[in-house]
This record gives structure tokens, C-alpha cells and sequence, in this order.
């Protein structure tokens, strides 16, 4: 609109209109100090939990604070402990300490040049619902896919460790018990293999005796060596029977006990520029040599499950694509049956969009998807020296959309989460980042159940 076409007497009253409004606001309790400071306008919360949620309101010019109230009384009676007349300096703040299932009100104030203005809009929250305690991991997905746990074969007799895993789970994965170096222990002086099964033959009755899957890692792996192969003497062919031998008895031994296996892990190298990581298998087997792995295993039982699982597959997309052109080549020759992503992943990154694409991607193959090794760093900056309440929702709210993303999938396609480890201080994360603390996983040190098992639960 041109205001030369407006006549003077119009703009006259515009203007008498525009002061009238801005004498009403100030004078108006409710939104304003009788000093004039804006109130801010409260949004609706966010990051809601069990016993916590994001307060968030806008900005207000030239604002230095903000003063919080929280209720379970829309008329503000009382306050939820520190949560009366709260000074904030941005523009959200996270209330804890709450009741689950609970409907909450909170109002913000602003102030400017020290003069505080009048309440916001109220906003109401209702916290999450506390599951039934009779809902377990294992009860929520019944019949949709796995929920897995990294375990040892010793911790099954431990009668904690043994009381969560039977209730919650309904799979395990062994973390280090049924990997090459704790199963082939040596070669005797006929050139055979010398075993040891007894960890695993334990696993697997633990397994048989609860109604348990079990899913096989790994058998190819550079980090789990057995030492005689580390510096065999024989041939690179010597060298390839034994392999193809390992193999062959790991699947006859286990026939219909152990219906999956993680074949040949992490074989693709970081480096963009390079195909294959360096190892042993490489150096003696060559560039096929997971081609042969997979097809050693193939042969010994045609009906076991063969993965390939690897890491940093949700943000690298340079590796994925490596991998997942091998994974194309290995469905040619009927190779594979599933591809693992470790997830391995930060409460704050990769983003959702990151780990959506990624998925999308697997779910475009012919395959069964493993969201292997889950756990979800909450420390990776060394910014905590214990866990946080916050720090905790941000975890369940990552788990959550883990689960939800999961869950999306195609059902003929979901074959399971595992969590890498039952309870934040058994994690693998302290010892490989030298102590650092973190707590990573759905149970704290007490075998409690973390936020995080509850997000696991709202992601289903
Ligand atoms: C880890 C175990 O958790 C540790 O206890 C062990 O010392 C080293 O291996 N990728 C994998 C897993 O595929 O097998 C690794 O497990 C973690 C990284």
C-alpha cells in the first residue's frame, strides 16, 4: 500500500489507533509490567520424558533474562521445586526432577533494562507414561525383530546380569566369547586346529535353555587374531585352509543353534581412497577373500544367515558406498543375507536425517538389516563428570529415533537391534578411550533401567 493514497485525516487516526493498542497492551496485567517490557510468548515444550521436558519461549528485545515458573497447578499455587521465579539467560530451559504421567503448566516473564514484565501465555505439558513393569524390550518387539544384547559367557551365570538378560532380551551376541581368537587357540603338531568351545558351547545351551537367538560375531575379524596366524609360517594356501577349516567346523559344530553369523567384519577401509583395510586375510587370501569367506560359509551350512557388518556406516557415505557395492556383488553370487550397521553413534550426532539415509539406502538391497552394537555416547567432548538428567533425555531421545527409524523398516527386512553391553559400566567405550567416562547403554551401573530403556520403549 502507497501512503500518498492515504488522506491525512485516515493516517491521523491509524496513528491514534496504533498508540491506543500499545496504551492497552502496557496497562494489561496479564502480558505486560505496567513499566511496558514485552512479555515473552511461552511455545510448547519439547524433549518430553518420564519425569522431564523443554520449557521454550521467543525472544524478547533487548531482554537480559528470563524468569521461569513451573506448575502442576494451572493457577500457579505452588511451584515445582526451583522452578519458582527461575532467572534463565536463553531462550529454553530443561525442568527435571518431575512424576511421570503428570500434567505440568509453565509461564515466563522477561526482563529488560532490570524491569520485569508481566506472565506469558500458560503452557501445559503432560509427561510420559511410566510402562507397565510387565513390558519388556522383549515383549514390545515380540514377533517383529530382535532385541539383542552383547554378553560373556560368565556374566550368564551371574545371577543379575542373567535375570535381565532372559526378561529383555530375545537375542544375544557374544562380545568377545565366540570371536577367532578365543575359539582357535593354536595349531598341534599334525597342522589341526586346537579349539576351545567351551565358551561357546555354554552360550548356546544359555541360549537353547531361555528360547534365545543367537547371532554369531564374528568370524573374520583383524582385531581378533589368533596368534599362530598372526605369524604362520606355512603358505598363503596352508594359510587359506585353515581358514576355510575354521569355518567350516564353527558352522558344523553349531548347525541349527546358531542361525546367523557376522562372516567377515570391518574389512572395508576408512580411507576413501582405499578398497580393503590391511590385514592378514588381504596379505594371504587376497581382494577376494571375503568373496571366499562368505562362500566357505555358505557351503558349510546353506541355512545359516550371513552378515556383513562394519562402522561409521550412517554418516560416511564414501565407506558405505564401498560396502554397500560389495554387498551387490556378493547378492549376485548369493552370497549374503544381511548387513550390519554398528551403531556406535553420539547422543548429538550423526543427525536423524543421516542415520534415515543411511537406512534407506540398506533397505533399497535385498537384504536383512542389523543395527549391530548399539550404544549411544553421551561424553565424547569429556564435558560430564556424571551423567546428567538433561545429558539422559538427549540419550532417550536419540535412542528413541534409532528405534523408530528401525522399526519403519519393511518387516521382512527388521532382523535386530543389539545393544553393545547391558549396563554402562560394563561398556567397551572406558577402556578404548583410556577411562574416559561415559555412560552409554539402557542400564546404569546399578542395573536400573536408564531414560534411554524408556525411549527405547516410546520408539516402538
Ligand atoms: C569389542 C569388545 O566390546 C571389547 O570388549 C573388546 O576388547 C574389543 O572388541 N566393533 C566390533 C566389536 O565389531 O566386536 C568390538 O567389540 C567393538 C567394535
Amino acid at each position: 500500500m502507497k501512503l500518498g493514497k492515504i488522506s491525512n485525516s485516515t493516517f491521523y487516526v491509524m496513528v491514534c489507533l496504533t498508540i491506543l493498542s500499545f496504551m492497552s497492551c502496557s496497562s494489561d496485567d496479564d502480558n505486560n509490567g505496567s513499566s511496558g517490557a514485552i512479555a515473552p510468548v511461552a511455545q510448547e515444550a519439547s524433549d518430553i520424558s518420564l519425569t522431564s521436558f523443554r520449557a521454550n519461549w521467543n525472544n524478547v528485545f533487548r531482554a537480559s533474562e528470563y524468569v521461569l515458573d513451573v506448575s502442576a497447578d494451572s493457577g500457579f499455587s505452588s511451584f515445582v521445586d526451583g522452578f519458582d521465579n527461575l532467572s534463565i539467560n536463553q531462550l529454553s530451559q530443561s525442568v527435571t526432577g518431575l512424576n511421570s504421567n503428570t500434567t505440568y503448566y509453565y509461564r515466563v516473564r522477561a526482563v529488560v533494562g532490570g524491569v520485569v514484565s508481566g506472565n506469558s501465555n500458560t503452557i501445559s505439558v503432560e509427561t510420559n507414561t511410566q510402562f507397565p513393569d510387565d513390558v519388556t524390550l522383549k515383549s514390545a518387539t515380540e514377533n517383529n525383530f530382535f532385541v539383542g544384547v552383547a554378553v560373556s559367557e560368565a556374566r550368564t551365570n551371574i545371577s543379575s546380569y542373567d535375570e535381565i538378560y532372559t526378561r529383555e532380551f530375545s537375542s544375544i551376541t557374544a562380545e568377545n566369547d565366540m570371536k577367532m581368537a578365543s575359539i582357535f587357540t593354536g595349531i598341534d603338531n599334525t597342522g589341526a586346529i586346537i579349539y576351545d568351545w567351551s565358551k561357546v558351547d555354554a552360550l548356546v545351551d544359555y541360549a537353547e535353555a531361555n528360547n534365545i537367538n543367537v547371532h554369531g560375531h564374528t568370524l573374520i575379524w583383524h582385531r581378533s587374531l589368533p596368534q599362530v596366524l598372526e605369524n604362520f609360517s606355512g603358505t598363503d594356501q596352508e594359510f587359506e585352509d585353515l581358514i576355510e577349516q575354521y569355518i567350516t567346523d564353527v558352522f558344523t559344530r553349531y548347525q541349527g543353534k546358531i542361525n546367523s553369523w557376522d562372516v567377515v567384519n570391518e574389512a572395508i577401509d576408512d580411507d576413501p581412497g582405499v578398497q580393503w583395510r590391511d590385514t592378514v586375510f588381504l596379505q594371504r587370501m587376497g581382494e577376494d577373500y571375503v568373496e571366499k569367506c562368505f562362500a566357505f560359509a555358505r557351503a558349510a551350512d546353506p541355512n545359516v544367515k550371513l552378515f556383513y557388518n562394519d562402522y561409521n556406516m550412517t554418516f560416511d557415505g564414501t565407506k558405505r558406498g564401498k560396502v554397500l557395492a560389495m554387498v551387490d556383488d556378493l547378492l549376485a553370487s548369493d552370497l549374503i543375507d544381511g548387513v550390519g550397521y554398528q551403531m556406535h553413534i553420539d547422543y548429538n550426532f550423526p543427525s536423524t536425517q543421516q542415520i534415515q539415509d543411511a537406512t534407506d539406502e540398506l533397505v533399497a538391497k535385498d537384504v536383512l538389516i542389523h543395527f549391530a552394537e548399539l550404544d549411544v555416547k553421551v561424553n565424547a567432548a569429556n564435558d560430564l563428570t556424571e551423567l546428567t538428567e538433561e545429558r539422559a533425555m538427549a540419550q532417550s531421545q536419540r535412542v528413541q529415533e534409532v528405534v523408530e527409524i528401525f522399526n519403519a523398516i519393511p518387516q521382512n527386512k527388521k532382523y535386530a537391534i543389539t545393544l553393545w553391553g547391558l549396563k554402562d559400566d560394563d561398556t567397551w567405550l572406558i577402556p578404548e578411550n583410556n577411562g574416559r567416562p561415559e555412560w552409554p547403554l539402557l542400564f546404569d551401573a546399578s542395573f536400573n533401567k536408564k531414560q534411554a530403556y524408556q525411549g527405547f520403549l516410546e520408539g516402538l
